[in-house]
């Protein structure tokens, strides 16, 4: 059923009302946060892509690498005829790495926040692969929501959940994810997931504040479109970058710092600001092998099997659920 318009999709993405409430209730609180989901408007998530490029940003560079010295043995693992299920598909660049070696999946269902992005990306992947069943979700994953029924019944169901996405959750967060991705999967079922790793200082710090200034545009996006889509008014640039380790939570830590007192309207309510003051839009942490067996294990998955690069800067590892 080839056909040259975008594929059918379910679209259960956050509306704006959601984003309204998310936002006020992370800025009605003390320290003020914003969602980091939030991010990935059209504009963010191309800012994203340009992340993914970066010198500095080693994650990107290093998971492919190991996707692409490593997707037979993975593929070898998953089996044939699985049903892969995408979590953050974004534009679905290293999933062509496994989508190339796997044998005969019964499908494979791209899940991402960003509908405009999701549905030209599953586009693209429709005209590559002729074979293969693409049935696109515009959904929050960390909601439930409905996965599609591929048309060939799938042997076992396997989400993919590459990026250390994983790292932007609170450890509670985390387990609920994977707890998700459980029930997602069911008995049987497989996680193939990237996992950053713990390393100097120096190198997280900078991969997350570079020096072409991407990440800062990155991050101030999500200012941006508060102020089109929520008409909030914003001083853009009254708001600094700043990425720092947290040694004792294990995370960079991104936030948006006041440069003044200030204050900002979002739907009618006065945000105040002191100078100095920061949002904290993102956590990214970082784990030891060890560290994230233990978690994974909360959820019920045991490792069945961890790659990493000759540095170990960053690890791809299949979790397996018991039958
Ligand atoms: C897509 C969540 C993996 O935490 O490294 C990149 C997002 N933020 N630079 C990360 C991000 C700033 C990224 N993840």
């Amino acid at each position: 059923m080839a056909s040259n318009l975008a594929p059918q999709f379910a679209d259960e993405a956050p509306d704006r009302l959601q984003f309204l409430d998310d936002t006020l209730t992370g800025l009605r609180e003390e320290p003020k946060r914003l969602p980091c989901k939030y991010f990935y408007d059209e504009t963010g998530s191309a800012l994203f892509d340009r992340i993914c490029d970066l010198p500095e940003y080693y994650p990107t560079r290093t998971e492919r690498a190991i996707m692409a010295a490593h997707a037979d043995a993975m593929a070898d693992e998953i089996g044939a005829d699985a049903l892969l299920v995408e979590y953050g598909s974004g534009s679905s660049l290293k999933t062509r790495l496994l989508l190339d070696v796997l044998e005969r999946p019964a499908g494979y269902v791209p899940v991402d926040i960003s509908r405009a992005h999701l549905l030209k990306s599953a586009a693209a992947i429709e005209t590559e692969y002729l074979d293969l069943e693409v049935l696109p979700v515009a959904a929050d994953f960390t909601t439930s929501f409905t996965l599609p029924e591929p048309e060939r019944a799938a042997r076992r169901r396997v989400v993919y959940f590459p990026g250390s996405t994983i790292g932007n959750f609170t450890e509670k967060g985390a387990v609920a994810l994977l707890e998700g991705v459980a029930e997602c999967c069911g008995p049987g079922g497989a996680l193939l997931i990237g996992v950053d790793l713990r390393k100097d200082v120096d190198t997280l710090e900078r991969a997350y504040d570079d020096s072409a200034g991407v990440t800062a545009a990155f991050n101030r996006n999500l200012l941006v479109r508060m102020n089109r889509e929520l008409g909030a008014d914003f001083d853009v640039d009254a708001f600094e970058h700043s990425a720092v380790w947290v040694e004792d939570a294990g995370r960079i830590e991104m936030h948006l710092v006041s440069r003044s007192d200030q204050a900002v309207s979002l739907d009618g309510e006065e945000i105040e600001f002191e100078r100095g003051e920061s949002i904290c839009t993102e956590h990214s942490h970082k784990y030891t092998l060890e560290g994230f067996a233990a978690l994974a294990a909360r959820a019920g998955f045991r490792v069945q099997e961890v790659w990493t690069d000759e540095d170990a800067l960053f690890s791809v590892q299949l979790l397996e659920l018991p039958e």
